[in-house]
């Protein structure tokens, strides 16, 4: 892939890829758009240092890629539905992000994308792991990639939402229904063609049509699977770093090593569609 106005050094051949030349607060013309488009579809996350931004410029960003997403529960910045805040300090019992996901997989049209904007970071650790579903389903043998091509997954959030976040009004719905949703256990993407797994050991409740013993088997070994050390990328940030993940073929992690320091940022999340 050839770049006239951004310059893109992968991280690893498999997944991730850092990006300089470009200053993301300022509106971007439409080559240097496609050319970060290009960028994440070849490389599914992509990185980028010493962006300042504001809740607006971040937006703006993020509005380039499609309608943004509000989250079922999260709180959210005053006037800004649109802003996940990423926050965790010595007060923290949980962080957000931990444990192996796509960002809301229980919507019915799953987020396409996230963008983490992190200002403050920890001195040294609070790295974000990113894996390839895509790698994930390709290293499957070929019975293993036909039995599961045929299947579908129950996605739920209630088991991990309710009691989060101190919410004391309603949710994004104004009824309080915590979403779920049913996906194919394999995804193709709608830009890429590449078929990825698209279960996680944070939404996927059960695989319909199994035995729940089965169901139970087969979801700890795609979710062990997934964990492959090969199949990943790990950022560092640091303060004004920007994560922009393709949730339709990468699952993340976010690793909390570094209690009780305080890492700070927010999150664009970009509306999706219907996984097939
Ligand atoms: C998330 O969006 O899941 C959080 C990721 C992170 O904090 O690194």
């Amino acid at each position: 892939m050839q770049y006239q106005t951004i310059t893109v050094e992968p991280l690893s051949p498999v997944i991730g890829a850092e990006i300089s030349g470009v200053d993301l607060a300022q509106p971007l013309g439409n080559q240097t758009f496609s050319e970060i488009h290009d960028a994440l579809m070849t490389h599914q996350v992509i990185f980028f240092r010493d962006q300042d931004l504001t809740l607006d410029q971040h937006k703006a960003f993020g509005r380039r890629f499609g309608e943004l997403h509000i989250h079922p529960t999260a709180p959210a910045p005053e006037g800004h539905p649109e802003i996940l805040t990423v926050h965790a300090d010595e007060n923290s019992e949980r962080v957000a992000g931990q444990g192996w996901h796509s960002d809301v997989s229980c919507d019915k049209e799953p987020p396409l994308g996230s963008i983490l904007h992190i200002q403050k970071a920890p001195e040294s650790g609070g790295d974000t792991m990113f894996a390839s579903a895509y790698a994930a389903y390709d290293a499957l043998s070929e019975p293993m990639k036909a039995f599961v091509g045929g299947l579908q997954a129950r996605h739920e959030s209630k088991h991990r939402y309710f009691g989060r976040n101190k919410r004391t009004g309603t949710m994004r719905d104004g009824e309080n229904v915590y979403p779920e949703a049913t996906h194919p256990v394999v995804r193709t993407h709608p830009v890429t063609g590449r078929k990825g797994l698209f279960v996680n050991a944070v939404f996927t409740t059960r695989i319909e049509g199994l035995k729940e013993k089965e169901s139970r088997a087969l979801l700890d070994f795609l979710n062990d699977h997934i964990n492959t050390p090969e199949f990943h990328c790990r950022f560092a940030w640091r303060a004004n770093s920007i994560a922009f993940w393709d949730n339709r073929c990468v699952q993340h992690h976010a690793v909390w090593d570094y209690y009780p320091q305080t890492r700070h940022g927010h999150r664009v999340t970009i509306q999706g569609d219907r996984p097939f």
